[in-house]
């Protein structure tokens, strides 16, 4: 399988449980690839804004971690209160090799969490709210978990912001004064070796209650 056909293969998962068994058998070469495949750079791009809003001290959910790319890179920055959290075994165990998260946890985004409310000042997703897999219902159970003033910040694909729900439900969290938008950033390439036409923004939101 070539890897662009990967990316498109955990895409296509029917269900989460097939795409927590196909993220278990990527789990090894998944850095591999994306980084020498495609130059992924999603976490790179989205550690800006979580050292321009968030103390060093902050402790942190990363929703979807995957391999942990965004935690070695928070850590390398001095954020030291990371939690791993992510539907597959397999890209838990890679995170957990990196030693840059105090705790790691499957659960399933989209789904009842396993943390007490307010348990984080803020929470990053990045690459998991997309179509196939992290749905736009996932906000309800992140902003439970993070405190008031808290941060939520993720990075969305524009198409699925607009044709997949997201759209509909930031505005709805807003408008009822739950979430308030801080900041959205430009559209960048977030594989711009392999698929140049893919962009993505990252968004800032702040817990209001
Ligand atoms: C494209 S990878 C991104 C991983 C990491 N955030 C990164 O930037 O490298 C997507 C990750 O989201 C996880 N994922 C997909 N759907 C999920 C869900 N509903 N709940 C939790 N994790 C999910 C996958 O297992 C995978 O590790």
């Amino acid at each position: 399988m070539t890897e662009s056909n990967r990316v498109q293969w955990v895409y296509s998962s029917r269900n989460n449980r097939e795409l927590a068994e196909r993220y278990d058998q990527w789990a090894k070469d998944y850095e591999t690839n994306l980084k020498k495949d495609f130059q992924y750079r999603g976490p790179q791009v989205t550690a800006g804004y979580i050292e321009k809003y968030i103390s060093k001290e902050a402790k942190i959910l990363d929703a979807g971690a995957g391999t942990g790319l965004m935690g070695e890179i928070l850590n390398g920055m001095g954020y030291k209160d990371l939690t791993a959290m992510d539907l597959s075994q397999g890209m838990l165990d890679e995170a957990g090799k990196k030693g840059a998260y105090r705790e790691l946890h499957q659960m399933v985004m989209g789904e009842t969490l396993d943390f007490a409310a307010d348990s984080f000042d803020a929470v990053v997703s990045v690459g998991v709210l997309t179509v196939g897999h992290a749905p736009a219902s996932s906000f309800d159970e992140l902003i439970r978990i993070t405190r008031p003033e808290g941060y939520i910040i993720f990075t969305l694909r524009p198409d699925v912001y607009h044709k997949s729900g997201f759209k509909e439900k930031q505005a709805a969290l807003e408008s009822m004064g739950i979430w308030k938008l801080v900041e959205v950033s430009e559209k960048f390439q977030t594989l711009p070796k392999g698929e140049p036409e893919v962009f993505h923004q990252v968004w800032v939101y702040r817990v209001t209650s």
